[in-house]
């Protein structure tokens, strides 16, 4: 695992969008892993901007998110697909066509998890994964449990998600409780990952990254057998080595 220190969100959100733009110089038909929550939204910005500055170009590539919210509109404002649309879909030149997320408003929720996860793999899985982390270690929302997913699954979220994710709703009672979300093997197949965290609310969890045991109930810790992880993180995230 590489970690990477930086001053703060700003150079964080640099480094992050630094790293997705080599991807698509590497490769500019590349299938790119996406992330919503607070923690990537300043590297959406950078890529918006380096994109109106002629720096970066989308139109081969193809993006497949984490996750989405059960039964919530997708045109609700905060659903993972508008969060997209609003961060960047909407304002660089990826074919909208070329970007996926998983429907959890479908009618048959177990059978669209199993069409999301074909999906991913038809595509050869993603070449960069994006990755923010919860408090409690979750990733996308595989939430701390004795055993984990490997594909592509609806899950219920945790009490202290919903608390955390309550801030985006008018109250608590309004945050879904559920979500379909890739798998850990999903996320483990990604060529190469890139885990953002900020804020000493998540200093527990980067800490549990040199632990060295991978840990059902810290999600996060799986990352630790991946072969080609990037944590990219601010100075109040840093996390403590014990050993
Ligand atoms: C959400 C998302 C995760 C995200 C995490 C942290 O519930 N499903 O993909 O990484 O929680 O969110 P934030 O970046 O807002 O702290």
């Amino acid at each position: 695992m590489k970690f990477i220190r930086c001053k703060n969100y700003e150079e964080m959100s640099r480094v992050a969008a630094n790293l997705l733009e080599e991807t698509i110089a590497e490769k500019p038909d590349a299938v790119l892993g996406l992330a919503t929550g607070s923690t990537p939204e300043g590297m959406y910005a950078e890529l918006c901007r380096d994109y109106k500055d002629g720096k970066v170009d989308f139109s081969h590539v193809t993006t497949v998110n984490l996750d989405e919210y059960c039964n919530l509109p997708v045109e609700h404002e905060q659903s993972y697909r508008t969060f997209m649309n609003v961060n960047l879909f909407d304002h660089v030149n990826l074919r909208k066509d070329h970007t996926f997320l998983p429907d959890g408003n479908a009618a048959d929720l177990n059978a669209e998890a199993v069409r999301y996860e074909k999906l991913v793999a038809d595509l050869g899985y993603a070449d960069l994964q994006i990755l923010g982390v919860g408090r409690n270690g979750h990733i996308g929302f595989n939430e701390p449990a004795d055993t984990l997913f490997v594909d592509t699954h609806v899950t219920a979220l945790k009490p202290s998600t919903i608390k955390d994710n309550s801030r985006f709703f008018a109250s608590e009672k309004e945050v879904p409780k559920r979500a379909m979300t890739m798998g850990i093997g999903t996320i483990m197949k990604a060529k190469k990952i890139v885990l953002m965290a900020s804020g000493s609310n998540k200093k527990e969890a980067l800490t549990a990254l040199y632990s060295g045991v991978a840990d059902s109930m810290i999600p996060v810790t799986f990352l630790q057998m991946h072969p080609d992880v990037t944590v990219v993180f601010d100075e109040a995230a840093a996390p403590e080595r014990k050993n």
